[in-house]
């Protein structure tokens, strides 16, 4: 009984509520998201930057994996007024929360992101996050460390919810993290903005990174909507969520 329930849960289906997540990213037309040294490429359009804003507007919280922010060195802003105040009429608050996750905890504290205060920064992180970078962070962020050696994602999900009143998450990927998310079945939707380029390139990695293993289990989407903006093509699947 025990082990069904803690397999339930591990899956992200605990009875506890948490938000729901939509996650979203930029492929070339092989599936690459970006090149083998992880550099930051710019290989979208204007729209498809507008449309990362206004997904990211969407949500009570936007969520990055650590690699990402130390490479994309972004700040999770909403830049156009309009979209803020869509937000306050909405009920939302002006910006997303901003929700980093690491297991290591090695940040860099220079990051933009901490040089802002716009929005809260929550860190869920591990009690490996080094003693100096600690301090640092928590002039800056609320930090969430378990003692356990990898952030439990459903966990911190439920708390976003339940805590934070985090209703709706805009995760913006890296890939590592979005396998994650999706081995656990926490993921709701995909938006994916697909880029007349192909990189080729063995190693360079997809939506669910270099790891060149199968998911535990497929996760099949149904496609809920499509729009061709230029040469671009913007695709939005949903999952369903899986009855244990
Ligand atoms: N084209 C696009 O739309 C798009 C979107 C996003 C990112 N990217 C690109 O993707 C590249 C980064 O890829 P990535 O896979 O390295 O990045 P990532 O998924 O953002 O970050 C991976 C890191 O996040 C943390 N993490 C991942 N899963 C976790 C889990 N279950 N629990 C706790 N922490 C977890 C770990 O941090 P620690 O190592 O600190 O433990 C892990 O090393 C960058 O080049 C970026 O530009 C492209």
């Amino acid at each position: 009984m025990r082990s069904a329930r803690v397999k339930r849960e591990r899956r992200g289906g605990s009875r506890m509520p948490r938000p729901f997540v939509a996650v979203t990213f930029a492929m070339t037309a092989d599936g690459k998201i970006t090149t083998k040294k992880y550099t930051a490429v710019d290989f979208t359009s204007r729209e498809d930057k507008a449309h990362l804003i206004r997904q990211r507007a969407l949500g009570d919280a936007v969520l990055i994996g650590h690699s990402t922010l130390e490479r994309d060195n972004v700040r999770l802003g909403i830049p156009r007024e309009e979209l803020r105040k869509e937000r306050r009429a909405r009920g939302q608050s002006e910006y997303p929360l901003r929700v980093i996750v690491s297991n290591a905890g090695r940040f860099t504290p220079a990051l933009n992101i901490f040089q802002t205060d716009f929005a809260p920064i929550l860190i869920f992180s591990t009690t490996r996050m080094p003693g100096p970078v600690q301090k640092q962070l928590r002039e800056k962020a609320t930090l969430h460390l378990s003692d356990s050696p990898e952030v439990d994602l459903c966990w911190m999900l439920q708390q976003l919810r339940c805590d934070y009143g985090v209703k709706y998450v805009a995760c913006e990927g890296g890939p590592s993290l979005f396998r994650s998310l999706l081995e656990l079945e926490l993921v709701d939707q995909l938006n994916l903005t697909v880029a007349p380029l192909v990189f080729g390139g063995r190693m360079a990695p997809t939506l669910t990174g270099a790891n060149f293993d199968f998911l535990p289990r497929s996760v099949r989407g149904s496609l809920r909507d499509m729009k061709v903006v230029g040469n671009e093509c913007f695709l939005t699947y949903r999952f369903t969520r899986r009855r244990s």
